[in-house]
């Protein structure tokens, strides 16, 4: 009772005190003149990057469950285990048909005798687990072939202590020695967070086995062979204004022969040819050397992922160049044609119609009408002449057939520095259209840089922030986190790029999805295991960007400069033609509650009452969790005006978007 007592009293003290340290203070007054439109913000402005990079696309979007299910691996059986009392040494055979089937060479032959519950099986352990959900359906499928026999497999999903949650069986129908599909669909009985599917034989015969797939049926838009709803739920919640894809340096590749292609990733999935995910062995800290990548996710699906949420398309293609952190390989400008065509084609295959090759391909695949490309980005953080010349070639072809669609060229790796100087200098007087800069830097660099756009040049290539994310510790350490300081330096800097959207047409933070247990690069904006999906603080800054748009910037400033850094205040402000709105936005990156008031002029009145939503986290190493995913989430309070002026506090550490009704 004492104790209840005097927390009572300590509160009240501190409330007083805190009263006290803001109303003493004198409210800074923030100008917003709604009258001038400054610059349109474009409607693709804040989007998505989208790489296959800690278990991103296999093993994360792509929500197949079945870990190495053609047997592509390096080594055939990473992912499943031979198990039974009965197996002699050639009973689980892999078959290599290269010269057949190029694409899927390999496959499984399992020899039975009489076989029986216990004797002669094959386990998959998924990526770390299979996240299988209670009373769930689970649609499985496979290629088989058999020339005689009479036999049956029965599939089980395990619990992690080995229990069966969820049975079938398949009885292969044909045995006419062709390849053939079957498939069968059943129910879990328990949700189980790691999770295995056992299929045990029983007969006699021989059956070679491949494709062997198990999808839930709680697919993003219920499509089969889909993405896993509730990581593409995420991102349609931020209502991205575009999706870049596919990376990153998986553009690029360890060497020209990992590149991405995106030929061969469009067709049937059992014809895409796997490869090695280039973050498989990239780093010593974080070695996965189960990381391949089976494009079950493809161009096609990247495309209608894109179409699906409302977000335009963006894909970069490779230049002719491998990772310059890697090898460093460079196709030589007489072999640069193959490389020039892919971009082409890539063109006819998003926008051309039905009756050319590669829209033919499109319209095969699902979808006549074109998905009507704007822009291509040709290479990532590439740079040197060598980047220059084989981009002049690009350029050259790619404008002389398609004037309409916009390219996009890297700046490097960094920001600054004589790498980017060069190119920044070569890509101008190429009158490139956009130039794609990548910030990894600390949260003090993006603070110190919020007003870099100010003073940039407004002719000549607009600028796509194509990468960014503040590090806690140092770029590549696995010590970085996703942590309140790094998302709330982002969102000081990212007042500067909306400020200045004359210039900074597009911005994305990257990497974009990681698995909890299969991430190579940290920080990332959405985390995921195999049963859940959340969004970092990082994500929550972006979403309200991305959220609370408007369409023109216009000015916001105290004592008549720009607000960028001054006493740990950043803002923007824009406003909204189509809801007549004004939305300010501004952190206050301060340990103190701050009293401010905005005047907006260039309004006949301001609606009296107005909202703002906001992040705010006195502990700069707030983070969220698969426990606690909203830690670090969005709150919002009333606010009232009075004579065109909103008087508000601040939260300390906080990011602010502050949006009123005008007439
Ligand atoms: O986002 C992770 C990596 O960072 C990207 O693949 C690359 O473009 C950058 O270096």
């Amino acid at each position: 009772m004492k104790n209840i007592k005097t927390n009572w009293i300590c509160f009240f003290l501190l409330s007083l005190l805190s009263y006290q340290s803001v109303s003493a203070q004198i409210p800074t007054l923030f100008t917003v003149n709604t009258n001038e439109s400054k610059a349109k913000v474009s409607s693709s402005m804040w989007g998505v990057f989208f790489e296959d990079i800690n278990m991103g696309a296999d093993g994360g979007i792509y929500a197949e469950m079945i870990k190495n299910r053609s047997f592509e691996f390096y080594e055939p059986l990473m992912g499943w285990k031979t198990e039974g009392k009965s197996i002699k040494e050639g009973d689980f055979l892999i078959l290599n048909r290269k010269e057949s089937n190029t694409n899927n060479p390999r496959y499984l032959r399992v020899e039975l005798r009489d076989a029986q519950e216990g004797n002669v099986g094959i386990t998959n352990e998924g990526f770390r687990g299979m996240g299988i959900k209670d009373n769930m359906r689970y649609d499985f499928s496979i290629l088989y072939k058999q020339q005689t026999g009479n036999l049956k497999m029965h599939l089980e999903l395990l619990n992690s202590k080995g229990e069966v949650i969820g049975a079938a069986e398949i009885k292969p129908q044909l045995t006419d020695g062709n390849w053939h599909k079957q498939a069968v669909s059943f129910k879990s009985t328990a949700t189980e967070l790691k999770g295995k599917l056992r299929i045990w034989f029983e007969g006699n015969g021989q059956i070679d086995l491949d494709m062997i797939s198990l999808f839930p049926e709680d697919t993003w838009m219920k499509r089969p062979g889909g993405m896993r709803a509730d990581m593409i739920q995420l991102l349609a919640d931020m209502k991205p204004g575009f999706i870049r894809f596919p990376g990153g340096c998986i553009v690029e590749g360890f060497d020209l022969a990992t590149r991405y292609q995106w030929k061969k990733t469009v067709g049937p999935v059992e014809e895409r040819q796997l490869i090695i995910n280039r973050w498989n062995s990239e780093f010593n800290h974080r070695q996965t050397p189960d990381y391949f990548q089976t494009f079950g996710l493809g161009f096609f699906e990247y495309f209608q992922l894109a179409e699906d949420i409302g977000a335009e398309a963006l894909p970069i293609l490779n230049c002719g160049m491998a990772c310059q952190f890697n090898s460093a390989e460079v196709v030589s400008l007489d072999d640069l044609d193959e490389y020039v065509q892919d971009a082409l084609d890539l063109i006819e295959f998003a926008n051309g119609d039905v009756t050319t090759k590669w829209g033919k391909v499109r319209s095969d695949m699902g979808h006549p009408k074109p998905f009507n490309l704007k822009k291509l980005g040709v290479g990532n953080e590439n740079w040197g002449p060598q980047y220059v010349e084989r981009l002049k070639v690009f350029n050259k072809v790619l404008k002389a057939k398609y004037p309409e669609i916009a390219l996009i060229f890297s700046s490097g790796a960094a920001p600054s520095g004589e790498k980017f100087d060069l190119l920044n200098k070569e890509l101008r007087a190429m009158n490139a259209d956009i130039i794609d800069e990548h910030y990894y830097r600390s949260p003090e660099w993006f603070l110190e840089n919020a007003s870099r756009y100010d003073s940039y040049e407004r002719k000549g290539p607009k600028i796509f922030a194509g990468e960014y994310a503040a590090q806690s510790d140092k770029t590549g350490s696995p010590n970085n986190k996703n942590n309140w300081k790094t998302a709330l330096a982002e969102a000081s800097f990212l007042t500067g790029l909306e400020r200045n959207a004359d210039v900074v047409i597009m911005a994305s933070y990257a990497p974009l999805f990681a698995h909890v247990e299969g991430w190579q690069w940290t920080p990332d904006m959405i985390w995921v295991d195999n049963l859940q999906a959340y969004g970092t603080p990082n994500y929550q800054v972006q979403k309200l960007y991305a959220t609370n748009k408007g369409t023109d910037v216009v000015s916001v400033v105290s004592e008549n400069q720009i607000v960028a850094g001054k006493d740990g205040y950043y803002a923007s402000a824009t406003i909204d033609k189509a809801t007549n709105e004004v939305i300010i936005k501004i952190t206050n990156y301060s340990a103190t509650a701050r009293e401010v008031a905005f005047k907006v002029d260039g309004v006949k009145k301001l609606a009296t009452k107005g909202f703002n939503t906001y992040l705010s986290s006195d502990d700069l190493n707030n983070m969220n969790s698969i426990e606690n995913p909203q830690n670090v989430s969005p709150n919002r309070k009333e606010l009232t005006s009075k004579i065109n002026t909103v008087k508000t506090i601040l939260s300390p550490y906080s990011f602010n978007v502050i949006k009123f009704k005008m007439s």
